[in-house]
């Protein structure tokens, strides 16, 4: 199979190319602009079918041809795209039931992109035939290095609910449960006597009177992701019949809720991610190190490709904030930092027209007498000095469990209180363990977690038998484990486990919750240690959530001082075999009680970690490089560094400072 790296060497830069939008005077300038900044890799004919087959079954690669003869000579590398994200406007008139239908009916319209229903019989074809084209005219291509099918798969169009789609899911709930009997079983539609008699009777989860059985609706969105899949084998199997080269598709990590990125993992030759930076956030390179740890996790630890992120301002956000001076740099070295061998943008050069006008590029409307050029052309030599880390792994002692059926299912209607966010807790947990300066795997709660310390499950509503029972025998095995409130609560068919609260968690936690008592918006209740009368300084104050935790092995470390469950456990650990269970049942944050209890647990749990630095510094390891990113307005200075630093050339013997805002990589 063909795998990783797909450039011969160094890491890839680039971005987008979309020279379509512009005379053949700007590519010429434009390749010049590439090897000024150092450009290796540029992703082109992402939007392109309309272009080369302006009349269906008619082709004209004339342009690509040219485009792609440029970059060749240029000694740029193409990473040639599939076109089939934006089907052209003669498929929409000539193949009316491909049209895409929203939950409440309505057929969406043409004059974008993504318009179409991924159950499409005849979007399989006409997408197939045109990628079998696409394929058999450039495999042997030398400007290209590898395959970028479709862009961004669920993005606009997840969930289609059209007569095709509706009777597509109808089959696949056949090939799921066999007969309609197991399919009432596991959805449970005794319940309002929604019993179905055969599986024709099954609609899609379409817009309803009140709620919907959640069932039918977890089941749409495995169905919906299968369909997609489905739709990127075919395309990458037609490319397959042509060339040898890597092929990937473009995922949306963690940012497309319905696309179930473990799933999706096995299909790809390596894990591309498109990552922007949420403006709204106080701290979003937070959230940028999460995405990023997470999308090396779905790679299986395997280096990954930042295939999109953005020099500075997007324009689809309500407020589109510029970045900061350094803050790209930063951006992009902590995602290198976090396992990506590339980095590439959207896009090359910013468009005039169209949807994206407003949205930055490596050449701004401003041209190259701008700080975003200058900004490029530096990251450009930033990027060959760090050619040395390519392929080299990160590895991480702690875990955070992340599910994506889990995130579903959390977030249908009818929950206890409508706080409980499956995101909230994960980054809660996560923004703890960053600034304690710990890096973390993601994992499904099935999957091996022998490799690590502590594994940390924020919001893990619904949980497997299975999973539960792995979770058990890591700790029992003498891993630790730190569970927050409403996990293990349903199965993979969100029934409900028998008995007490959390049921899947019960025996492992050594706790059983006999009530929740989800607080009103806005109220919180004080934690102290048990036993004591003090709570004029709380150890910890909680949000959204209390419950009444009786002790069943475990031992409390942690209780309510007020609210409605004064006097009872708020936080429990319960010692199990060779290893620990920790349970927080109210939604704890940084300062107010969540970082004294990471660090707490951390510690528990023997987890290695630097001390005495500032909670703005990033850092991580990878391979035999620690990257230290400065997020604060002053210089840090870190000690216990010695080696060879990379990007400055400079030689630390026991201590490395950072410069405010900056960034240090140090060869150890
Ligand atoms: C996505 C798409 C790109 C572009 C950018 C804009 O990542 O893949 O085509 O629309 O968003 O941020």
């Amino acid at each position: 199979m063909p795998g990783y790296p797909v450039l011969p060497e160094g890491l890839a830069y680039g971005g987008d190319y979309n020279p379509e939008q512009w005379p053949e005077e700007v590519w010429r300038e434009d390749v010049r602009l590439m090897r000024e900044a150092g450009v290796t890799l540029v992703t082109v004919g992402v939007f392109n079918w309309g272009l080369i087959e302006p009349r269906e079954g008619e082709y004209d690669f004339s342009r690509l041809d040219r485009i792609l003869d440029l970059l060749h000579s240029a000694g740029v590398y193409a990473d040639l795209a599939t076109p089939t994200s934006s089907p052209p406007t003669w498929f929409r008139r000539r193949y009316p039931g491909s049209r895409l239908v929203d939950r409440e009916g309505h057929v969406l319209g043409g004059g974008s992109r993504h318009s179409f229903c991924p159950s499409s019989p005849d979007y399989a074809a006409a997408s197939e035939r045109v990628v079998a084209a696409l394929a058999a005219r450039y495999a042997a291509h030398p400007a290209v290095a590898m395959w970028h099918v479709h862009n961004e798969y669920g993005w606009a169009n997840a969930h289609c609910y059209c007569a095709t789609s509706t009777e597509a899911f109808r089959a696949w709930l056949r090939e799921r449960y066999g007969d309609v009997g197991a399919l009432n079983a596991a959805w449970g539609t005794t319940f309002w006597g929604l019993t179905y008699g055969s599986f024709d009777e099954v609609e899609p989860p379409v817009a309803a009177p009140v709620g919907l059985l959640t069932g039918l609706q977890l089941d749409f969105m495995r169905f919906s992701v299968d369909a997609h899949i489905a739709c990127f084998r075919r395309e990458r199997d037609t490319i397959r019949r042509f060339s040898d080269l890597p092929v990937t598709t473009n995922f949306m990590i963690p940012n497309c809720k319905p696309m179930d990125y473990w799933r999706w993992a096995a299909e790809v030759d390596v894990v591309a991610n498109d990552h922007y930076l949420d403006s709204a956030r106080a701290d979003p390179h937070i959230e940028l190190a999460m995405a990023a740890d997470l999308t090396r996790s779905v790679a299986g630890g395997r280096p990954w490709m930042l295939m999109e992120h953005s020099t500075g301002a997007v324009n689809w956000q309500p407020r589109n904030l510029a970045k900061r001076p350094g803050e790209m740099r930063r951006n992009t070295l902590a995602h290198v930092a976090r396992g990506s061998d590339s980095a590439m943008f959207f896009q090359w050069r910013a468009s005039r027209y169209g949807a994206e006008k407003f949205h930055s590029a490596m050449v701004p409307h401003a041209g190259t007498d701008s700080r975003i050029w200058r900004d490029v052309v530096a990251l450009g030599a930033d990027l060959r000095a760090l050619a040395e880390v390519r392929g080299a792994r990160v590895t991480a002692e702690v875990a955070v469990v992340w599910d994506w059926e889990s995130y579903w299912a959390l977030e249908f209607e009818w929950r206890p209180s409508a706080d409980l966010r499956f995101r909230e807790r994960i980054e809660a947990y996560y923004e703890a363990l960053w600034r304690e300066h710990v890096t973390v795997d993601f994992v499904h709660s099935s999957a091996d977690l022998s490799p690590y310390r502590l594994v940390v499950a924020p919001s893990s509503y619904l949980l497997a038998e299975a999973a539960a029972k792995n979770l058990h025998l890591y700790v029992e095995a003498g891993g630790h484990l730190l569970v927050s409130y409403f996990s293990g609560i349903v199965d993979e068919n969100d029934t409900i486990h028998p008995g007490p609260y959390p049921g899947a968690l019960r025996d492992v936690l050594g706790v059983a919750v006999e009530e929740f008592h989800p607080l009103r918006e806005h109220e919180t209740v004080m934690l102290r240690s048990p036993g004591s009368p003090e709570v004029s300084q709380p150890a910890a104050t909680g949000r959204i959530w209390s419950e009444r935790v009786r002790l069943a092995g475990a031992e409390a470390v942690r209780e309510f001082a007020d609210g409605p469950d004064a006097g009872h456990p708020a936080v429990t650990r319960h010692d199990l075999g060779a290893g620990s269970a920790w349970y927080v049942s109210t939604a704890l944050d940084g300062e107010s009680g969540l970082r004294d209890l990471v660090a707490e647990v951390l510690d528990h749990a023997g987890v290695s970690r630097p001390r005495g630095l500032p909670d703005t510094l990033e850092l991580v390891r990878r391979g035999d490089h620690l990257f230290l990113i400065n997020h604060a307005d002053a210089p840090v200075t870190v000690d216990g560094v010695t080696g060879a630093g990379v990007l400055d050339g400079a030689a630390y013997d026991g201590s490395a400072t950072v410069p405010a805002g900056g960034v240090v990589v140090v060869r150890t």
